[in-house]
């Protein structure tokens, strides 16, 4: 037994390899470096779904196909309008997705229900943010890329040319990340032959948590209580002294540099542009400098990502939906793989409850029982 499932092989996967030791990551055999400086949001969904880089025609065919998909169905739109202003975005989102599988064809093939939710995801996140901000909603734009019609509809303003790759960086580096814990209950529900629908749905909820998706936006609020480069080793001691976990820090398989976070980290220094900019940056610098001089624990992905959506206007509740728009299309290829040569993952638990307790009819108890 191991807690956590720690260390445990619970499967087979063509989709991506990850080098702990030495801060690799891989996407169907390329290595993420080279992936972020080329690739887009489309590319990398043609290459983990098919397993292999499209050819030129192949890819103005797909992207047209996940243009043509990317409006939401009326239903979808008129469930998420019935929300409260205040809801949870995580909520809606497990919702619009759990509602795309009502209003999308049931009998599509699963090719096009996989684009259906990764061209659409998008868009729900950007609608239920104009929701909730109750601002006019925006249709998406067929002349732009996925990155750029997805800061437009957000945003409302078509983005330079540099954010749009930004934008399309983030998406890259969330694609995928083997069996992380959303992605394995993706192929756990879609192991019992359950829809893709539910699966992504069932996906989402999992990451909904400060353990895996919701620590970027831990991260912000960090940064800003620390307030200040000079105050955030004492922050860090403190914590550390009350047992209490650094966000944005540690991870389940990287024990070196998580590369997605050395990436971002470059760009980081790039973009960096006014003083407040400059202060974050500085204050993340030497959060991770004391964590890996203390504790030998670096930060990962989720630790830059704030920092980078803050500087493209993105508000902060808005983190974890868009870790999941871009985890999309990884899901989606655990999902397929699943599918491709399934078995009901079942594991079994090591029993350390009694087994002899004697039933005591319900008049004859009194105080408690102890069997
Ligand atoms: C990612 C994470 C969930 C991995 O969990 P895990 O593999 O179960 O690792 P553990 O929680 O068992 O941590 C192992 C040790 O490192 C320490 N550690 C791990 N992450 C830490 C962190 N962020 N801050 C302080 N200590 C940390 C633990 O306290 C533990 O120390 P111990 O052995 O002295 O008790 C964990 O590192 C974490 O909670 N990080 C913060 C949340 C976060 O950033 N999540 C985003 C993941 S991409």
């Amino acid at each position: 037994m191991s807690k956590g499932l720690e260390d445990v092989v619970a499967g087979t996967s063509a989709i991506t390899f990850i080098d702990g030791a030495r801060g690799r990551l891989v996407y169907r055999g390329y290595d993420i470096s080279d992936l972020v400086d080329h690739s887009n949001y489309e590319e990398v969904a043609y290459l983990l779904w098919h397993e292999r880089l499209p050819k030129p025609d192949e890819f103005k065919l797909f992207t047209k196909d996940l243009v043509s998909k990317r409006k939401i169905p009326a239903g979808v739109r008129s469930s998420l309008d019935s929300l409260s202003y205040d809801c949870d975005t995580m909520d809606a989102l497990e919702m619009a997705i759990a509602a795309l599988g009502i209003y999308d064809d049931p009998h599509l093939p699963l090719d096009e229900k996989a684009a259906s939710i990764a061209s659409k995801i998008g868009s729900m996140v950007a609608y239920i943010h104009r929701h909730k901000y109750q601002l006019p909603q925006l249709e998406p734009r067929s002349d732009l890329g996925f990155a750029a019609d997805f800061l437009y509809m957000v945003t409302g303003e078509v983005p330079d040319r540099a954010s749009e790759k930004l934008m399309d960086v983030l998406f890259v580096l969330h694609a995928d990340h083997e069996l992380n814990a959303s992605t394995f209950t993706a192929r756990v529900v879609a192991s019992t032959l359950s829809d893709v629908y539910s699966s992504v749905t069932a996906a989402v909820a999992a990451l909904k948590g400060p353990l895996h998706g919701g620590a970027n936006e831990r991260v912000v609020e960090m940064v800003q209580e620390i307030g200040s480069p000079d105050r955030a080793e004492s922050y860090i001691h403190e914590r550390l002294a009350r047992k209490e976990k650094i966000m944005g820090f540690g991870h389940r398989i990287y024990k070196t540099n998580d590369p997605r976070a050395k990436i971002l980290r470059a760009y980081a220094g790039e973009i960096v542009s006014s003083d407040e900019e400059r202060k974050n940056l500085a204050i993340l610098d030497r959060l991770a400098e004391v964590m890996i001089r203390e504790k030998g624990i670096y930060p990962n992905m989720d630790f830059y990502t704030g920092f980078i959506l803050h500087h493209l206007r993105i508000p902060t509740y808005l983190f974890t939906p868009i870790f999941a728009v871009g985890r999309t299309p990884g899901w989606l290829a655990h999902v397929m793989e699943q599918y491709a040569d399934n078995r009901i993952i079942r594991p079994i638990a090591e029993y350390v409850g009694p087994k002899d307790a004697v039933y005591i009819p319900m008049e004859l108890r009194s105080g408690n029982i102890v069997a």
